[in-house]
Order: structure tokens, then C-alpha cells, then sequence
């Protein structure tokens, strides 16, 4: 009798470990580096938001903005390791997972506008490319956009000449590297966390970056001047560590996935009218010059920046690069 006694209360006390387990919300860490009032930081916020409503509360998603807890490097580390569990670098920072091909995205001038992206982002060519991440552990969800580039100097950037021996950041990008040669100018990698910091000290002279970025990182207050030359898109691809979202329960996955498809149609409403207005404010702000470029001088940066194109098609794939004009047309 004392036996069965002891075993049922073991049995119980099991029991009710399991239902306080299965009443534990399931957390999703997701990490990026970019202020909380930019796209990505919004839609960040709307995907936890939407988690927690359509799974009744049993995921709770914390959002971890400005590289508080990883920076660019790290945080893909991180989510291989499945010390956090999602994350939206930037497409020209996949090189290190080995997915050379997200770099076609940094390609000067291939997109002319966020319509002609979209037919590459929301079309086959894009599913394709989330699809190569699935044997580096990782899996693509979607892609958030960010916008078109400025430069920003200390020093008006308006012809290819004015950026002989300029030291410019860029993010780990082979095709950014080969951009910033091309133009004259001596390419700097650097996390994103150190970009203000660098331009104060000037360890580097100039950077590029969307107007959302560059505004709420303050780099306006440290540059002079800011090109507006929409040279080149930067955009996100939401990832997750596979094995945790393959063991996820399926309704909750389900759930998830609607959530992520409702928050990447907020992240790309918002971007462009987030992007025009941080470059109004960096204006009214009164710290930098907002340079608009001639239709010659950009014809200019067109001429000078079309061999990159052609220099990374063994890196990025000559096919994509064509399938990408072609879907663009
Ligand atoms: C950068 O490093 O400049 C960007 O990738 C930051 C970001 O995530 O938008």
C-alpha cells in the first residue's frame, strides 16, 4: 500500500511537471541590430505581437533591437547554436553561413524601385534563394524590405571622382567591396554598431545605408553630407534555427507562419514611407546636406558602376544575375 502510495504521488508529481511544461509559453528570441523605430525594428514588433494573439499567448516572441544582444557577426552564430531562435540580417551579410548568392541583391542599380524588387522577392527567384539556406541549419521565412541607399561623407559625393581614397564602411559583401573599388574608394567592413562611432572618430570617412538607418543611428549628425543616389537596395530575410522550428507543434507553426506572413506585408507597406521620411527629417534636422543628383551625374555612377555586374557573376551566378534582368525586365 505505501508503495503504490509513494509511486502514484511520483506519478503525479510527473504529471503535473508535464502541464506545467506544456502551460510554459515557447519564447522566441529574435536579435537584431537596427533601432527599434526603423522596418525592420516595427515589423520585429508586429511578428511578436501577431505570435502572441494567434497562439492564444503560447508564444511569446522577445524582440532584442540594436545589436543589445548580438552584433552582425555573432548573432548569426547565435542562431545556429540556437542561443536565439530568429533573426532578419540584412541580405548582404549572408556570405559567412556560405549563401554567396543573396549578394545579388547588393548589385548596383539592379532594381529600379521597390516594384521591380518585389517581382524577385515575392516571385519563384526568391523562393529559390530561401531555399539554399535550409542545409546551413537555418530556414528562410520571407523577405522584409529596407529601401534604396544613400552615401553619406564628410564631403559632397556627387561624380564617381569624389570618392578617390575615401574610406567607406560597407556590410560583409563581396559585391559591396567590388562597388566601392569600382567608384575609387578603399571598402571598410564593420559591424553595424560601430558605424556611428567610426565616422565620428573617422577611422572611416563615409558609409551607405538607407535614410531609415543613417537617421536613427544619428549618422547625419557625424556626415556632412548625404548623396541621395538609391545605388543599391538593402533588405532583410527572416531566418529561424531549423531544428526548433521543425519541432515545433504543427498548429503553432501554422500560426507562426500566418503571423510572419501578415507582419512581412506590414514590414513592406511601411519601409518606403519610413525611408522618405527619415530623409526628411535629416534635413529639417539642419546637420547634413541633402545632395540630389543630375540625371548626368547618375548616368555617370550607372557607367561607372555597370562592371560590377559582370566582375561577380563567378560569385553571385552569371544565371541568377540574368534570371533576375530578365524578371525584371
Ligand atoms: C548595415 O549593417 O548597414 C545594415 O545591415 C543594418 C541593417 O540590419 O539594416
Amino acid at each position: 500500500m505505501m508503495r503504490s502510495g509513494s509511486l502514484l504521488i511520483g506519478l503525479l508529481c510527473v504529471l503535473s511537471v508535464a502541464v506545467v511544461q506544456a502551460d510554459e509559453p515557447i519564447v522566441i528570441k529574435f536579435s537584431h541590430v537596427v533601432a527599434a523605430d526603423t522596418p525592420k525594428g516595427k515589423a520585429a514588433e508586429r511578428f511578436a505581437e501577431l505570435a502572441k494573439e494567434k497562439t492564444d499567448g503560447r508564444v511569446e516572441v522577445t524582440v532584442y533591437p540594436n545589436s543589445t544582444l548580438y552584433k552582425d557577426k555573432e548573432e548569426v552564430e547565435a542562431l545556429q547554436l540556437g542561443a536565439v531562435q530568429m533573426l532578419a540580417p540584412s541580405l548582404a551579410k549572408f556570405g559567412p553561413l556560405g549563401v554567396k548568392e543573396f549578394e545579388v541583391f547588393d548589385l548596383p542599380f539592379i532594381f529600379d524601385g521597390y516594384d521591380q524588387l518585389h517581382t524577385v522577392t515575392e516571385g519563384p527567384i526568391g523562393d529559390e534563394l530561401l531555399g539554399k539556406l535550409s542545409d546551413k541549419g537555418v530556414l528562410g521565412l520571407a523577405f522584409w524590405d529596407n529601401g534604396f541607399k544613400v552615401m553619406s561623407a564628410n564631403k559632397p559625393l556627387q561624380e564617381p571622382k569624389d570618392f578617390r581614397g575615401m574610406k567607406m564602411r560597407i556590410q560583409s559583401s563581396k559585391v559591396l567591396d567590388e562597388q566601392m573599388r569600382a567608384l575609387g574608394a578603399s571598402p571598410q567592413v564593420m559591424a553595424f554598431s560601430e558605424v556611428y562611432q567610426a565616422l565620428q572618430t573617422g577611422v572611416v570617412d563615409g558609409t551607405e545605408n538607407p535614410p531609415s538607418n543613417l537617421y536613427t543611428q544619428k549618422m547625419h549628425e557625424v556626415q556632412k553630407y548625404v548623396t541621395k543616389s538609391d545605388h543599391g537596395y538593402l533588405g532583410y530575410a527572416v531566418i529561424v534555427n531549423k531544428a526548433f522550428w521543425d519541432g515545433l507543434p504543427p498548429d503553432i507553426r501554422t500560426a507562426l507562419e500566418e503571423a510572419m506572413a501578415e507582419a512581412t506585408v506590414y514590414a513592406n507597406e511601411i519601409a518606403k514611407q519610413d525611408n522618405e521620411d527619415a530623409l526628411a527629417a535629416v534635413k529639417e534636422s539642419g546637420k547634413s546636406e541633402i545632395i540630389e543628383l543630375t540625371p548626368e551625374q547618375k548616368a555617370e555612377w550607372m557607367k561607372r558602376l555597370a562592371k560590377v555586374h559582370r566582375e561577380m557573376e563567378d560569385r553571385v551566378g552569371k544565371e541568377l544575375i540574368q534570371s533576375i534582368y530578365q524578371a525584371t525586365g
